[in-house]
Order: C-alpha cells, then sequence, then structure tokens
C-alpha cells in the first residue's frame, strides 16, 4: 500500500470501529420516575432529570431513598419539576445544574453542590457536555417568587446525544437543536394543556430531526391525561417512534 492508501485504509478501519463502538455502546438505560422525571445512565454517571416523585400518586411504588444521581438536571421552579431536588441532592451530594435563580433558591435550602447556568450555555462536565437551550414557559416557586427562564437541556457524549425538552410549547426554535446536534432520542412533553400536546409533539420531533421520542409530562393530573393509541399512532404515522414509559421501570433506549 501507499501512502494514500494506507491513510484511506486506516481512516475505514477506525471509522467502522468508532460506530460500531457507538452501536454497541448508544443504547443507554433509562428509568421513569413519573411525570417528566427520569434518570439516564451516561459515561459510567447517573444523571435525574426533574424530579416529582412524593407528591405524585401515581409515583407511590418508588423508593425516593434509593434515588442517588451524580448529577440532576432541572428545568424550571414549579413543584411538579423540582419536589424532591432539595432531598435528593443531600442524600446524594449530586451536582444540581439549573438556572442562576433556581440555583439560588436550592443553595438557600442548604443545598451545597450547585451549578448555575443559563440560556444558551453550556459546560463540560467530563463525561458529558451539557447544553441549556430555549423553552417556551413560565417559571416560578411554589410560593410564587420568580424562578429565571423555563430551559430545556441537550446532553451529549461519545455514547450518545439527547434533547430533554422540559416544559415547553412547539417553538421553531427547535430548528437550532439539529443545526449543532445529531439527537439520538428526544424527551418531548405530550400532555397537552400546559405543555406541547401529542401533534406539536410529532411537529417538534420532525423540526429537531429525531425519529426516536420519550414521552413525558402526560397523565399525571386529569388535565393532561392522554389517549396512547392516539399517541402511538399519531407518530407511527409519520415513521416516527414514540415510547410510553412506564413508572419505576427502566427501559434500554
Ligand atoms: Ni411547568
Ligand atoms: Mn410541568
Amino acid at each position: 500500500m501507499n501512502n494514500y492508501e494506507k491513510s484511506v485504509y486506516y481512516t475505514l478501519v477506525f471509522g467502522i470501529k468508532f460506530e460500531f463502538q457507538r452501536l454497541i455502546t448508544v443504547r443507554p438505560q433509562i428509568t421513569y420516575y413519573g411525570h417528566s422525571c427520569f434518570s439516564i445512565q451516561l459515561g459510567g454517571k447517573n444523571i435525574l432529570f426533574d424530579p416529582f416523585i412524593t407528591p405524585n400518586p401515581k409515583a407511590s411504588m418508588v423508593d425516593v431513598s434509593t434515588i442517588k444521581p451524580d448529577v440532576i438536571l432541572i428545568t424550571h421552579g414549579h413543584g411538579d419539576h423540582i419536589a424532591d431536588v432539595e432531598a435528593i441532592a443531600k442524600q446524594s451530594n449530586a451536582q444540581v445544574i439549573a438556572a442562576y435563580e433556581v440555583t439560588e433558591w436550592l443553595s438557600q435550602k442548604g443545598v451545597k453542590n450547585c451549578l448555575p447556568m443559563n440560556t444558551g450555555g453550556s459546560i463540560n462536565l467530563g463525561f458529558c457536555y451539557v447544553k441549556m437551550v430555549k423553552a417556551e414557559h413560565s417559571s416560578s416557586f411554589p410560593d410564587g417568587s420568580y424562578a429565571g427562564n423555563a430551559i430545556g437541556f441537550v446532553v451529549n457524549n461519545s455514547e450518545c446525544c439527547f434533547y430533554y425538552a422540559g416544559d415547553t410549547s412547539l417553538t421553531l426554535d427547535m430548528q437550532l437543536i439539529p443545526l449543532e446536534f445529531k439527537l439520538d432520542f428526544a424527551f418531548l412533553p405530550i400532555g397537552d394543556n400546559f405543555t406541547m400536546g401529542i401533534d406539536d409533539a410529532v411537529k417538534a420531533t420532525k423540526l429537531i430531526n429525531c425519529k426516536k421520542v420519550v414521552g413525558m409530562h402526560f397523565d399525571t393530573f386529569p388535565p393532561i391525561e392522554i389517549d396512547h393509541k392516539r399517541a402511538l399512532e399519531s407518530f407511527e404515522k409519520e415513521g416516527l417512534s414514540l415510547i410510553l414509559p412506564i413508572i419505576n421501570q427502566t427501559i434500554q433506549l
């Protein structure tokens, strides 16, 4: 082989090896704790999103004392996203990443390991890269005080790349995400009333150029109860796949 052939050969071999590694490691484990709360195993660490477990009767079988994440990501200050942050952060000493106003509020409650960010910011945590992206939603604490902007997250490492939308409407800004990231899957709200419903979530899935969606923010309260069959069919009709997770179950994506 001459040098050119060698370089082509090595590019191919290493390219295939890299893709193969992605294929065998691209299926991260996620556990659903109800409403919008998930934990995901990534890079040997555990990330927890928006813990709302103890006030949720549908998640009464979840033992919160066993949840020990390394990192907690919070999208906004509403009670149905932060109810158990304080307890879980204190029992795990997890790093809590949220909008500046949310981390200030948690710090006042004695949560030690907070990392404030704001919309558009990103950070390298070593085992993954986290970017805070725009969401269209309100954000206040249960006592009504100001909690900054509601946001979403994109999390990326060599294993996988995903978008956790938080509470949001469908927005044109979602088109920015695939300009920067190639998503393997996304967590989208589908319950309607307070967030996007099924039809807008299908449109969002196209805007973010993703094929696989995990539904969240559905069935917890009567106003956000959904027709599961219609939800699954609406995605399937467009060649997209929707997963409706079951509380306290772990799946491999
Ligand atoms: Ni909310
Ligand atoms: Mn909510």
